[in-house]
């Protein structure tokens, strides 16, 4: 036996781990755009306090269209401006109603003489804002070091024709794999951890998915560095003679490309796209929330209302909130939240004995070492894209191939 008394807690690994400002990977993150919320949650006439990468800030849409992202704290005396008034010229704090516009300049203050504001010169600390797909990007890194916002094969409908794009919270109250309290990378590093598809998802609390994905034999699987990061690949022979190759991909910094987790495997395809790209978004050391664009399919000109997103993970056998439920359920049917927050509020990689099994995990950390290290030498990190002609249908790397026995035979051959 090897006693437990006298052992000792090693801290968490800092740099890949933390994102607040000023830590290696707060900075790498803070160098591509991030998704902050849904355009849609902003209608209400409401402005939104929202927290990312450790720092509070509020957004909100003036009664102009202009969206505004400023840190959260009126610049006069502190007041939160999330209890602002939004005005035509912008959004106005509660407590001395000092109006900021969207880009964070301070244009009234109504307590002061006549020109004091402009006098003063005072602006609010404030991101760019990207609007897409019907999602709120911000920027949060150095201005001089602004990307484009990439435009993946998936949402860039100026090459594809066949799809809408929706934003949603996808993985939201219902869904198997929304986690917040626990740090982003062990939620992140889930996404190339096949292996706990067979056994969380399958063996352990019952079939999860009720698709190809979690038959019960084992799968083939592997794992391969990717143009944008790392992907595994799980390949399934099925009893109907098909066999499926379904892969799966960490697109760096934190995307998410995982192919339909419904796929049944009876109608033969080739690389059926991935329809869900997901941002694991550290909302602070501890807590981290997911934002998708979802390549939506159309019918008849509008996005057909009986299609459903390949990551949408609600079961009808098990209805019900998933932290609603009671503590004996999870304990009896755990899931990914029982599984990723429980490894800690920061997982301890000093502690961790990583296997073959975990052979995608130790690849997306060494992606993360190898871009933290590109920053200190002064380099961009991976898949920062700078030139407007490049930024086209970016090819990724995830999507499902069903093969028919005639084609499995005729690769074999
Ligand atoms: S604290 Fe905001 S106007 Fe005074
Ligand atoms: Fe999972």
């Amino acid at each position: 036996m090897r006693s437990a008394y006298g052992r000792t807690i090693p801290t968490e690994d800092a740099a890949l781990t933390r994102v607040g400002p000023g830590t290696p990977m707060g900075e790498m993150m803070r160098r591509y755009w991030q998704p902050l919320l849904l355009e849609g949650e902003l209608g209400d006439g409401l402005p939104k306090k929202v927290r990312i990468l450790g720092e509070d800030l509020v957004a909100f849409k003036d009664k102009s269209g202009r969206i505004g992202v400023l840190d959260l704290h009126c610049p006069h005396r502190g007041t939160s401006l999330e209890f602002g008034r939004i005005e035509r010229e912008g959004l106005r704090c509660c407590y001395h109603g000092w109006l900021m516009r969207a880009d964070g300049r301070v244009v009234e203050m109504p307590c002061e003489k006549p020109g004091y504001a402009e006098r003063m010169d005072i602006s609010q600390p404030a991101y760019p804002v990207h609007l897409f797909g019907g999602m709120v990007f911000v920027y949060m890194g150095p201005p001089d070091k602004m990307p484009l916002f990439p435009m993946y094969d998936i949402y860039d409908t100026r090459h594809r024709d066949d799809v809408a794009i929706v934003a949603r919270r996808l993985w939201g109250e219902h869904a198997i794999a929304f986690v917040s309290a626990c740090n982003w990378l062990q939620h992140y590093e889930n996404v190339v951890d096949p292996w706990h598809v067979v056994m969380l998802h399958r063996a352990i609390s019952g079939d999860q998915f009720a698709s190809a994905v979690t038959r019960p034999e084992m799968p083939d699987l592997g794992f391969e560095r990717t143009s944008l990061g790392v992907r595994y690949r799980m390949i399934r022979d099925l009893p109907n003679g098909n066999r499926m190759i379904r892969y799966v991909e960490c697109a760096l910094p934190n995307l998410a490309l995982i192919s339909s987790i419904h796929e049944t495997g009876e109608t033969p395809k080739a690389k059926n796209l991935c329809t869900d790209v997901s941002w694991v978004v550290p909302i602070d050391d501890t807590h981290c929330r997911a934002l998708t664009l979802i390549a939506w399919p159309l019918k008849s000109g509008a996005p057909d209302p009986r299609w459903i997103p390949g990551t949408f993970t609600e079961i009808e056998a098990r209805p019900g909130r998933i932290r609603e439920r009671s503590y004996k359920e999870r304990q009896s049917f755990p899931d990914d939240l029982e599984a990723q927050e429980t490894q800690r509020p920061i997982a301890i990689h000093a502690l961790e004995n990583l296997a073959l099994s975990d052979t995608g995990i130790a690849m997306l950390r060494k992606c993360y070492r190898d871009g933290l290290k590109a920053i200190e030498r002064g380099h961009d990190p991976p898949n920062i894209v700078r030139d407007p002609a490049q930024n086209h249908a970016i090819a990724t790397n995830a999507w499902i191939t069903v093969l028919g026995p005639g084609e499995i035979r005729g690769a074999a051959e």
